[in-house]
């Protein structure tokens, strides 16, 4: 079992050089953030009574668990491949899961490396060429299509699964499609799960009150995980542990209240409104851009009595130690004092890789002999913490133990909680999605959907061309 850890003591005014950061004295009990802390976490748990917060109930809820278990049983190991149509919220929770437990390589893997589960796939986007690139490549009659959309509604999602309908019903005939989909939607509404009754198309549900980016620990992410032999029970365990930890009204023990306090105190009281997240650890990677997506669409909102100035919101900016130390950390250690960094430090890798001790008469070489990669990396990751905090610039750091299913549970949930949390400090909802509506209305007009009129667009009056 891993543990999850917070260290804030770089964020705060006596580690930073005195002017920066933020009053430890704020967090103690009576404190301003500490009282800050306090109304939104009444508020989370007003909202949690009113059933808007079904993310919180998903660890608990063996009943959906158990029917995502059966439902990738039942597919066993038949199909090679495992394809998720969906987009944001319906993809990037997926995607983070398989790519911090299943490893970079699963694809490539032999039937036999992976146990014979599925290669896994996720169609994201509406780009043709990756789209058309990955059905020429698929052998349609052994591959699942498991087409995910909470609405049910979504253009992008939809065009895809028209474009997969075709070319499995032109490979194995009208009848031989059904067989190749699962969709993955709202229990009731929306244009899946009525295509769903009408076409005897197995689907699982996705609860009301569990919105796109809060569905990670739903049957959008647990789908993808069970059915390549993620431990599905340790995914949930985490989140439920690292959920009852969220609630604790003690905020020095409450891991979302600090992170939630701190990061908005970092942007409305430090001018620190970009807010970097930077795990140490490639198989960490998406798990950074669903953060992204989870952080900044749900609380960059425009304020409920506010007109067009009156937005609010920090920029997620995903990023990827080391890597990013040779791209962006120049930019966080001079740029701008506009920054706070997340950092996230994987404690113990399964493989630490020793470094050898050759080119022992080389001093560029030499001293890397006898260390580890994980030592490289984990000391890489220390260095640039201190040479933050020496710039007076701060940052916190998330710690795991190690790299499994309990932990990214632990880790989805603490994420959660803080954003819900967070959206309370900025007088946000974060559980909706207003500004995305206008774009999504043009585009249906636009390629002529009933009901909606057709927009004149603006011509772009300014406009270079070689
Ligand atoms: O978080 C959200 O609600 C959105 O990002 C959605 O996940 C995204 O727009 C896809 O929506 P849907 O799952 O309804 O297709």
């Amino acid at each position: 079992m891993s543990e999850v850890t917070l260290n804030y003591g770089n964020i705060l005014r006596p580690r930073l050089d005195g002017s920066e950061g933020v009053d430890p004295d704020r967090l103690a009990p009576g404190g301003e953030l500490a009282t800050r802390f306090a109304t939104a976490l009444r508020e989370l748990r007003q909202r949690e009574e009113a059933g808007e917060l079904g993310f919180l109930e998903l660890p608990d809820n063996e009943t959906l668990s158990r029917q995502v278990l059966e439902v990738a049983d039942s597919f066993g190991q038949w199909f090679e491949n495992l394809v998720v149509v969906g987009i944001g919220g319906s993809s990037l929770g997926g995607r983070a899961v398989a790519e911090a437990l299943l490893g970079p390589h699963w694809n490539e893997d032999s039937d036999e490396a992976r146990d014979h589960f599925p290669r896994l796939y996720f169609l994201e986007n509406a780009d043709p060429d990756s789209t058309a690139a990955l059905l020429d490549r698929l052998d349609l009659r052994r591959t699942l299509f498991n087409v995910v959309s909470k609405s049910g509604g979504t253009a992008e999602t939809l065009a895809q699964f028209m474009v997969i309908e075709e070319a499995l019903e032109a490979e194995l005939g009208e009848e031989g499609v059904r067989g190749h989909l699962l969709f993955t939607t709202d229990p009731e509404e929306g244009a899946l799960r009525a295509l769903a009754r009408e076409r005897e198309i197995p689907a699982l549900p996705v609860p009301p009150n569990v919105g796109g980016r809060f569905s990670v620990l739903s049957p959008v992410g647990l789908l993808p995980a069970a059915a390549t032999g993620v431990d599905v029970e340790a995914l949930l365990n985490g989140a439920r542990e690292m959920r009852d930890r969220c609630l604790n009204p003690d905020l020095s023990r409450n891991p979302a209240g600090l992170l939630a306090v701190l990061l908005h105190a970092a942007d409305t009281d430090l001018g620190r409104s970009v807010h970097v997240f930077m795990p140490y650890a490639d198989r960490l990677r998406a798990l950074a851009l669903w953060y992204q997506q989870l952080w900044g669409e749900s609380l960059g909102k425009r304020l409920p009595e506010g007109g067009r100035e009156a937005g609010v919101g920090p920029t997620p900016l995903p990023a990827l130690g080391a890597v990013d130390q040779h791209s962006l950390l120049q930019l966080l250690m001079e740029g701008p004092q506009d920054k706070v960094v997340v950092f996230l430090r994987v404690a113990r890798r399964e493989r630490p890789l020793a470094i050898p001790r050759t080119h022992q008469d080389k001093a560029a070489l030499a001293y890397l002999g006898g260390h580890t990669l994980e030592e490289l990396l984990d000391t890489e990751l220390r260095a640039t913490v201190e040479a933050l905090r020496l710039e007076g610039r701060p940052s916190l750091t998330l710690e795991v133990e190690a790299l499994d299913a309990h932990a990214l549970g632990a880790l989805f949930m603490l994420w959660q909680v803080t954003t819900v949390l967070a959206g309370s400090l900025y007088g946000v909802n974060p559980l909706n999605q207003p500004g995305v509506e206008l774009g999504k209305g043009l585009t249906s007009g636009l390629l002529g959907r009933e009901g909606i009129a057709r927009p004149a667009l603006e011509p772009d009056d300014g406009h270079w061309t070689a």
